[in-house]
C-alpha cells in the first residue's frame, strides 16, 4: 500500500509533558514486595531493593510514578507504613483479597524513588477514608518542621519534606468494586473539599481528581460532568483509566481500541470545556491518564483465584505474558498519547514491575524485559519535545471499535534543543508492506540518524527469563532520506522509530 506523510515543523500540537511517560506501581501482587523489594534476592542493596530491578526501571527514564494504588489505597491506612519496621502489623488488603506486612511505607518507597531518579505521585485513600487522614498524610510528607506529623516523619530519620507536588484524590471513585465507591456529586465534593484543604497548604500543589475507569462504565461520560461541576476550580488534572486486549483474537479491531482511545480522550475533553464555560471558570483542567496497559491475558483466571484464595502474601496476580501483537499495540498507543498530549499531560503505564507490567522479576532469580518495554522506552526517551501534527494518507479499515482507521499509525516529536525529530510508525496491516514517502517540510538537510524496528515475529511471541530480548527492537534497514523526503519500505505488523537530525 502507499503511505503519503507530511511533517512540518511549524505545524504542531504543542510541548509535551515530560510525565506524558510516567508509571504507576501499587501494593499489590509482587509489584512491591518480590517485585522492587526482596531483601533476600542476591542483588538486594542494604534497603532490600533489587538493584537488577533497578536498572531495568532507570533504563526507561520514568519521570513520575503514582503510588500506591489503585484499589489497594481505598482501605490503605498510611500510618501503617511508618516507624520501625518490626512493630507495623500485618493487615487484610481488602482489594486483592491478600495480607499486607507494611515493610514498604511511604519512607522506603520514596527512597526507591529517589534512587531511580522518579518524582512521586501519592495517591490518598478517599474511599474508607477521608479528608483528615488525607491532610495528615500530607503533613508528614510535605512540611518542613514543627507540627506533630512532620516531627514524626523527621523522628523517623527523614529530616527534609519530600515535597509532592501531584496528589490525586481516591482512585477509581465511580466504580462499585471500590471500596467506599461513591456517587458522583457526592464524590465531587469530597474531592473539591479535599483539593482545597491541600491547596490552601500550598497552592502549587497540583490535584488530580477521579474521572472514570473506563469508556464502557454506565455512568461514563456524566461521572466527569457531574464531578468536574463540584470541584472544577480547585482541580488541576481528571483521571482516566483504560486496560485493552484482544480476546476476540482481532488484531486490527485490537489495533483500533488507539483510535477509541483518542475519541475517550476528545469526549472528556469536551466534558471539560463544557463544565469551564458553565461555570465560567478561569483555569484549564488536563487529562492525567493515569492507568493504562494491556490486561486480558490472566485475568479472568486471576479473578478465579482471587476469590478462592486464602489471603496470600505476595501472590502471583495479573502477570501477564505480553507478547509482539501486544509490544505493537502499546506502539501504536502511545502514538495516541502524543498527538492527543495537547489535553493529556499525564500518563502512567499501569503498572511498572511484575503486575500487568513491561519489568518482571523471578523470586530470587533475574529480571527481564517483557515485549511491550521496548515502545515505552522508545517513547519516553525519543518522544520528548514539540508534537507535530502529521497529516497521514494511507488506506484505512473499519470494525468493531472504530471505522476509517488508518493501516498507517504515525506520531512525531521535535526536539529543537538536539534538532532531532522522531517519528513513531506503526504499520498495523497484516499483509501489506507500506511504501512510505515523509515530506519533511521546514527541515532542510535532515539526514538519517536512527532507525530501529520491531518486526519479523508471530504476534504470540514473548519473551521470557532464558529469552528476555527474543522481541526487541533491532536496526531497521531500507529508509532513508532523498530529496527532502523520508522514503522506504515498511513490512506488514511492524514498529519504527526513525530519528533525523
Ligand atoms: O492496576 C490494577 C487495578 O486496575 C488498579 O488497582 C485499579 O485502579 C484498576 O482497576
Amino acid at each position: 500500500m502507499k503511505a503519503r506523510v507530511a511533517v512540518h515543523r511549524d505545524f504542531t500540537i504543542g510541548e509535551i509533558d515530560p510525565r506524558l511517560y510516567s508509571a504507576f506501581i501499587e501494593h499489590m501482587g509482587r509489584a512491591i514486595y518480590g517485585g522492587i523489594y526482596e531483601p533476600d534476592h542476591p542483588q538486594a542493596d542494604d534497603q532490600g531493593f533489587r538493584k537488577d530491578v533497578m536498572a531495568l526501571v532507570r533504563d526507561l527514564q520514568v519521570p513520575a510514578i503514582r503510588y500506591p494504588g489503585g484499589n489497594f489505597v481505598s482501605a490503605y491506612n498510611w500510618e501503617d507504613g511508618i516507624g520501625p519496621k518490626e512493630d507495623r502489623p500485618v493487615r487484610l488488603d481488602l482489594a486483592w483479597r491478600s495480607k499486607e506486612t507494611n515493610q514498604v511505607g511511604i519512607n522506603e518507597f520514596a527512597h526507591w524513588a529517589d534512587q531511580a531518579g522518579i518524582e512521586m505521585m501519592l495517591a490518598v485513600n478517599l474511599g474508607s477514608r477521608g479528608l483528615e487522614d488525607a491532610r495528615n498524610f500530607l503533613e508528614y510528607v510535605n512540611h518542613p518542621e514543627g507540627s506533630a506529623w512532620s516531627d514524626l516523619r523527621r523522628s523517623h530519620g527523614v529530616e527534609s519534606p519530600y515535597d509532592v507536588k501531584m496528589w490525586c484524590l481516591g482512585n477509581e471513585m465511580d466504580g462499585p468494586w471500590q471500596i467506599g465507591h461513591k456517587v458522583a456529586t457526592e464524590y465531587g465534593r469530597l474531592a473539591n473539599e479535599t483539593a482545597k484543604a491541600f491547596k490552601g497548604f500550598d497552592k502549587s500543589i497540583e490535584a488530580v481528581v477521579c474521572g472514570s475507569s473506563n469508556d464502557q462504565m454506565p455512568t461514563y461520560p456524566e461521572w466527569e460532568r457531574e464531578v468536574l461541576e463540584e470541584c472544577y476550580e480547585n482541580v488541576d488534572y481528571i483521571s482516566l483509566h483504560k486496560y485493552f486486549g484482544n480476546n476476540s483474537k482481532n488484531t486490527l479491531n485490537y489495533f483500533a481500541k488507539i483510535e477509541e482511545t483518542g475519541r475517550y480522550i476528545q469526549a472528556i475533553g469536551g466534558v471539560i470545556d463544557f463544565v469551564k464555560a458553565k461555570k465560567r471558570a478561569k483555569n484549564d483542567v488536563y487529562i492525567c491518564f493515569d492507568e493504562w496497559n494491556v490486561w486480558y491475558h490472566e485475568r479472568e483466571e486471576d479473578s478465579k483465584r482471587i476469590s478462592q484464595w486464602d489471603w496470600p502474601e505476595a501472590p502471583h496476580l495479573l502477570e501477564e505474558s505480553y507478547n509482539f501483537e501486544d509490544a505493537l499495540f502499546i506502539g501504536g498507543l502511545l502514538n495516541e498519547f502524543i498527538r492527543r498530549s495537547d489535553r493529556v499531560r499525564i500518563a502512567c503505564i499501569a503498572q511498572l514491575v511484575n503486575v500487568i507490567a513491561p519489568i518482571r522479576a523471578e523470586p530470587g532469580g533475574p529480571a527481564w524485559r517483557q515485549t511491550i518495554y521496548y515502545p515505552y522506552q522508545m517513547a519516553s526517551l525519543y518522544g520528548r519535545g514539540t508534537a507535530l501534527n502529521i497529516a497521514v494518507d494511507a488506506p484505512t479499515y473499519d470494525c468493531a471499535v472504530a471505522h476509517d482507521v488508518s493501516y498507517l499509525d504515525v506520531a512525531g516529536v521535535h526536539d529543537a534543543e538536539t534538532g532531532t525529530v522522531t517519528l513513531f510508525i506503526l504499520n498495523r496491516h497484516t499483509e501489506e508492506t507500506a511504501d512510505l514517502d515523509v515530506g519533511l517540510h521546514g527541515f532542510a538537510g535532515a539526514k538519517l540518524v536512527e532507525h530501529h524496528v520491531m518486526e519479523g515475529h508471530d504476534l504470540t511471541t514473548t519473551n521470557g527469563p532464558d529469552t528476555p530480548d527474543r522481541v526487541a527492537p533491532v536496526p531497521g534497514q531500507g529508509v532513508g532520506v532523498e530529496d527532502g523526503a523520508l522514503k522506504g519500505r515498511l513490512a506488514p505488523l511492524s514498529y519504527h522509530v526513525v530519528r533525523l537530525a
